[in-house]
């Protein structure tokens, strides 16, 4: 070997194991990348694991609503609010012309009820079953008013129900003021927080005429509306108009938070001569924005 050769590759040599070589380097990375992928593995078995838990957790838990499905529920509740108020402050006719030109907007009105009546601890539709399962099941009912018809759908009785638009065939459309039925062919007549429109006093009316004498008259309404501290009708005041128009008052039930039950009964005899009736004003329920 030449001098010079020897000399070089000696250098080489020293040159080699003082700086770092070059598959020390690529060791240690493999190492070290060895290490990260093993810890990588393992973080990601845990990343999985606490993905699994938290997946399990999160089907456990109510899926949190969209910013679309918050915004949804915000303008349907503003359509509910319209209408109710829309239904509290025209007369029966205009409500019925209303929703004859788009049904769809009863629907959005019924389904904003339902949820202001999921918050309700107990509804009036359900006293009002009671008190008809505690009598004959052969009284024949109308239900002024009706909704969804509920209350046909829970007792055996004949139940005739009427609403301005009509979604279940059982249910007639018409304006409550102007019924098909005859006059006196029915026991109870129900009117479950349906004294909406302006005119109210004229579904009472209606009332009177299709029932039989000594006949029952229900009334389920929104206790803010006959509150006087707070704007709203003297019971006592609406239990004497209905007196004039030819019923007798069977009692009063106030113990409900949210609602208040008048029972009358159809006078035997009515009266020949008709006087003016001296109605109170019932003031619209206007729900809040939850
Ligand atoms: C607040 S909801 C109550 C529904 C049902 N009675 C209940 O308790 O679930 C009042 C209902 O009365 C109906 N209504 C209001 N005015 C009416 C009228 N003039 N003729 C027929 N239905 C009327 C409305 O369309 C609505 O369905």
């Amino acid at each position: 070997m030449k001098e010079g050769e020897s000399r070089k590759r000696k250098r080489r040599r020293r040159h080699n194991s003082n700086s770092k070589p070059q598959d020390q380097e690529s060791y240690q990375s493999k190492s070290t990348a060895k290490t990260t992928a093993k810890k990588h593995k393992q973080d990601t078995v845990k990343n999985n694991e606490h993905h699994q838990t938290s997946a399990a957790a999160s089907a456990k838990r109510p899926k949190p609503s969209s910013f679309l499905d918050k915004m949804r529920a915000r303008l349907s509740g503003g359509h509910f609010r319209m209408l109710n108020e829309k239904l509290y402050t025209c007369t029966g006719k205009e409500a019925l012309d209303y929703f004859n030109e788009n049904p769809a907007l009863f629907d959005m009105y019924h389904s904003g009820y339902q949820e202001q009546m999921s918050h309700w601890p107990e509804l009036p539709v359900n006293i009002i079953v009671k008190w008809l399962k505690d009598h004959s099941p052969s009284l024949v009912i109308a239900d002024f008013g009706c909704g969804d018809a509920r209350l046909a759908k829970s007792v055996k009785n004949k139940v005739f129900s009427f609403d301005l638009v009509s979604n279940d065939p059982s249910v007639i459309a018409c304006d409550m003021s102007n019924t098909p039925l005859n006059s006196s062919s029915v026991d109870v007549a129900v009117f479950c927080l349906s004294l909406m429109g302006i005119n109210f006093p004229n579904y009472l009316q209606e009332a009177q005429r299709v029932l039989k004498p000594s006949g029952w008259l229900l009334i389920a309404e929104v206790k803010s509306r006959f509150d006087p501290n707070t704007g709203g009708a003297d019971p006592n005041k609406f239990s004497k108009a209905v007196c004039d128009l030819g019923f007798a008052p069977v009692s009063k039930d106030f113990s409900n938070k949210m609602f208040i039950m008048f029972y009358f009964k159809k006078k035997e005899k009515q009266n020949s001569k008709s006087k003016e009736i001296e109605w109170p004003e019932l003031k619209p329920c206007l729900y809040k924005r939850r």
